[in-house]
Formats: C-alpha cells, structure tokens, sequence
C-alpha cells in the first residue's frame, strides 16, 4: 500500500552509510579499530568505567551470567513483559528463570514480586525497563543488597533514558544493551555491557571471542602475533566493524533521535488524551524513558471489537503498529516446562489483550503521527459499544 505507515524504520542518513562503505574499503571486516572505538565512545556517552561490545543483547546476557558463575539449578528472576531473550538466557545454564507479574501502570517488575520471588536458590534479578521507563531501581538494588543477589539491567529499551538524574548504565553494577535493527540505536544487531565490575569486564572480553586470553582480535594486525591461547571454551559474539561503523554514527546521533521520539510522544500524548477508549503511558516523575515504544492499552469494556480486530482495521487504513509483549508465561515453552500459570499474572494477563505499541521513530514526521491519532480516533468512534 503507497504511504503505509511503517511500525518502524531505521534512521540511516548518507552518514552512516559513509562510514560502512570506509569500512568495506578498509579491509577490516570483522572485530577492529572501529568496533575499539565505538566502545570507547559508548563509554563515554554513558559514563561507565568499562564497555564490552557484544553481537547482541542476548550475547551479553549469555556472557553476564557466566561470568558471575550461574549453575544448574540456580534461579534468576525475570519479569514476564519481556523479549523471551531475557528468560532464555537462564535456560542456557539449565538454571530456572522465575517468571514474575509487573506493575499495572508501568508494566515493570516490582519490588514487591521480586521479595515474594525469592528463594534460596535466588542468584539474580534481571529488571527490563519496558518500553524506555526504568524500574525502581533504588528498591530492587537494596533488596538485591540484602539478599546477596547479583542485578543485570536489562536495558534493551532504555537508551537513553535516566533514573534521578543518572543514565540507565550508571545506575547499577551490570547493564547491558541492545543494538537490533529496531532498537533506538540500530546497528543490524549488536549489544553493549557497561559495567563497573572490573572482573566481570575482564571475562566477557575473553568470553566473547572463543575464550582467547588477551585482545583477540588484534592477531592479525601489524602490533599482534599469530600466537593466542584459550583459556576457557568461549562463544562467537563479538561485534564487527561493519556494525560497529553504523552504531558509531547512531551513537553520536542519539540525543538528537530521542528529543525527536520525546516531540512524538507529546503529539500521541496531547492529541490522544481527550480519548476516553484509549489508556496512555505514564511517566514516573524521577525518570525519563527513551521512548523507544509508545504502548497504548484500549478500553476494551468500551468497544465492539478486541485488540487484534483493532489492529487489523490499523493496517487496512495504512497504519502499521505492533504488541509489546506477548507475556513470556504465555510462551509454549515457558509455560509448560515451568508449568506456568496465567491466574499468576493477573497485571500481563490484562494488559496483553490491550496493548498496542504506536509507531515512534524520528523518521516518522509530525504528519504521520496524527494519520495515526486520526486513525485510532476513527476507529474508536467507529466500533464504540
Ligand atoms: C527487553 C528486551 N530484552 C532483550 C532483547 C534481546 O535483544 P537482542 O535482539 O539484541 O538480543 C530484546 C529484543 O527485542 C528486548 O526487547
């Protein structure tokens, strides 16, 4: 359809394009100079003591809890509005994720699950700050405190976004990222962990590319040696410098792209309040979001038709929008194998029948915003009980 309004869309000027064509012509394809400098970049941007690229959010996880030593049998908690990534990463050790309900209003995990969460098998919390919105950080990081507990951000989401006044990265020990294609800093695919554990440093450098002892990378330049040594069987995740080159032009792009996500979501916010069918997200007064998402929840009590009946009219008038998330509990896999059930979550449960993420993107423009307001006021009129 001629001017469908896309979910999402790369921003990608002649910049970043520039950059990848240098590193095409440079004759260093993978892990390089550029990959070296983007991490120390994004260190710089976030104000972390150590960056560690990664090839994906879930790379990075994988890595994290293998250097904090996670075991079979061990459980790590994990909200259940998530990417199944932040779940799958624990069933890699044979060790159990506890799959917790979120807060209505935010659709975070909360303090209160994690307490009621925790066992003595407990050796980490993962809080996935949806949708850009981070959680309560200062309570999860004092029980984590309390209770011996290692703390990932999961911070797919939240680039930038700040808690009190501090860039989510800086807020706890161990933060990771992600760079995937839809992500507020697209790189194709690719991650970050930002951490202030010079340890934990150390070994996913290691970890991440086979398990060679020192700069891997580097063997086949000028200053290094065809002579390496493994230390331990690692994995292939380290970033490229094909990548690295876009996420390097995005990075210093990044403010720039979230004040024009933040004008966005004031227009949905100004133009959609006065609708009584739909259900905006709200913003904590300590923090800012990212906005990397825009989730609405429709009013269902009030209308004809449900949240997927909504979003199939959405496309047949040029209007494409997506859902974040399906509930992790909900998942086959999940479910059957922890023998999940959805009378626990009775926050995911609701929220996932009503929930749809807007398309917000700084490519979008101020006039496709309100097709889409024009749109979904349309529709509520339209099918309104
Ligand atoms: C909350 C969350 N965590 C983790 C991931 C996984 O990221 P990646 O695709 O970089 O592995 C995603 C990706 O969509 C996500 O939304």
């Amino acid at each position: 359809m001629k001017n469908f309004i896309q979910f999402h869309r790369p921003f990608i000027s002649e910049e970043e394009i520039n950059e990848v064509v240098d590193t095409l012509r440079s004759g260093w394809l993978s892990m390089g100079p550029k990959t070296i400098q983007f991490e120390q970049e994004f260190k710089e941007y976030i104000g972390t003591p150590n960056s560690v690229s990664v090839n994906s959010w879930t790379a990075g996880g994988h890595l994290i809890l293998e250097a904090l030593g996670l075991k079979e049998g061990d459980e790590v908690i994990v909200p259940t509005m998530t990417f199944p990534a932040t779940a799958e990463i624990v069933c890699y050790f044979k060790a159990k994720p506890v799959i917790v309900d979120v807060d209505p209003v935010t659709l975070n995990i909360t303090p209160e699950a994690i307490l009621k969460a925790i066992t003595p098998k407990t050796k980490a919390i993962i809080p996935v700050h949806y949708a850009g919105q981070p959680c309560d950080m200062d309570e999860i990081l004092e029980i984590a405190k309390a209770k011996n507990l290692h703390v990932i951000e999961d911070a797919a989401h939240a680039l930038p976004s700040t808690y009190k006044g501090k860039k989510i990265g800086t807020v706890s020990p161990i933060t990771c990222f992600s760079f995937y294609a839809t992500k507020t800093l697209a790189a194709g695919e690719g991650g970050m962990i930002c951490t202030s554990d010079e340890l934990l440093a150390e070994r996913t450098k290691i970890m991440r590319l086979h398990g060679i002892n020192r700069d891997a990378w580097k063997r086949y330049t000028e200053e290094g040696s065809w002579y390496y040594e493994v230390v331990a069987p690692g994995f292939k995740y380290n970033l490229t410098d094909i990548q690295a080159s876009l996420a390097l032009i995005q990075l210093r792009k990044v403010e720039l792209m979230w004040k024009a996500r933040a004008d966005l979501a004031e227009v949905y916010t100004e133009q959609l309040k006065d609708n009584d069918l739909i259900e905006l997200p709200t913003i904590k007064s300590d923090r800012t979001t990212s906005w990397h998402l825009y989730p609405i929840r429709l009013k269902l009590d009030g209308l004809k038709i449900n949240r997927s009946e909504f979003i199939l009219e959405l496309k047949k008038i040029g209007i494409g929008v997506s859902v974040h998330f399906m509930p992790v509990h909900k998942h086959k896999y999940y479910q059957e194998t922890f023998d999940l059930n959805s009378n626990d979550y009775p926050v995911s449960e609701d929220a996932f029948q009503k929930l749809i993420s807007l398309p917000i993107y700084p490519n979008l423009g101020k006039s496709s915003v309100e097709t889409v307001v024009d749109g979904i006021n349309t529709l509520t009129k339209k099918y309104r009980r």
